[in-house]
């Protein structure tokens, strides 16, 4: 596996007769990772995997600066895991200047849910992967469905900039207990750890009355973030919505074909975190 620090040494690596698959990382791996690069063996012959830990998708209270960084070990997991190249480059070679052109995301898809509580988030990222789109000019892009809302934003940029680029989703990997494998679940203490998966405990409890014939979107939200709340969470939201644009369902049952996803975002302590079912 070769581990490449600069835009240069990327586009000599980068063998265009081969079809390329990057997988977009910002380190810490964990096994969700590891299942976006295997589906990245499976879908290319060229598997380039980016760290980066992108400053332009975080404010400034948030945690740029103690994100944990954990290179050596990432790299022993993606050359198990079957990566050809590590693209790892320091903030000065994604970043030269100041980034002045930036990527203005839809307002309607990501001005929303995580866009509202974290305002400039999807602008961040569209920014830092249209750039690395444009550096590994892959032929496919693989992106969690842990992060439900960016994976949609991605797609819709690439639909509407028109990149020649193949979006394909990975399932969220979870934990025995149901909580989502995300590198932030390494700020949970025992206590909180053992607590994290009753986020998504609320979230099946809200699918299965949905699948039961609920509809009353706003009681059903309001009473999962009640049950977070009385358990000591912080919640930012829960939210049913429509699978295809994260619109809101109309009140009453959905009509058929609109498949729905319920996501939600909460703080347990000082650790937010997000997660999501397709219902
Ligand atoms: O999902 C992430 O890890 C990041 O948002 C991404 C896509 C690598 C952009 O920095």
């Amino acid at each position: 596996m070769q581990v490449i620090r600069s835009i240069v040494e990327l586009r000599a690596a980068r063998d265009p007769k081969r079809k390329s698959v990057l997988v977009p990382t910002m380190g810490n791996l964990h096994a969700g990772h590891l299942s976006l690069v295997k589906i990245a063996r499976e879908r290319g012959d060229q598997v380039i995997t980016s760290i980066f830990v992108n400053k332009l998708q975080f404010a400034p209270h948030e945690d740029f600066d103690k994100y944990p960084r954990t290179f050596e070990r990432d790299c022993e997991l993606l050359s198990a895991g079957g990566s050809d190249v590590v693209f790892a480059p320091p903030d000065s070679e994604l970043y030269p200047e100041t980034q002045g052109y930036t990527v203005r995301p839809p307002p309607g898809l990501a001005d929303i849910l995580e866009g509202a509580v974290r305002p400039g988030f999807f602008s961040g990222v569209c920014t830092v992967v249209l750039k690395l789109f444009n550096l590994v000019q892959p032929d496919v892009a693989v992106f969690g469905k842990k992060d439900y809302q960016q994976l949609l934003v991605i797609r819709n940029m690439v639909r509407q900039l028109a990149l020649p680029i193949e979006i394909v989703p990975g399932e969220t990997v979870r934990e025995p207990a149901g909580l989502a494998l995300s590198s932030r679940n390494g700020y949970l203490n025992e206590s909180q750890r053992n607590e994290a998966a009753q986020l998504h405990a609320a979230l099946r409890k809200v699918a299965a009355e949905v699948k039961a014939g609920r509809s009353d979107w706003p009681a059903i939200e309001r009473e999962a973030r009640d049950f977070l709340t009385t358990r000591g969470w912080l919640p930012d939201y829960v939210s049913v919505r429509l699978r295809a644009d994260l619109g809101a369902p109309a009140p009453g049952a959905p009509a058929p074909g609109e498949p729905l996803v319920v996501l939600a975002a909460a703080k347990l302590g000082g650790t937010r975190l997000i997660d999501n079912l397709e219902i």
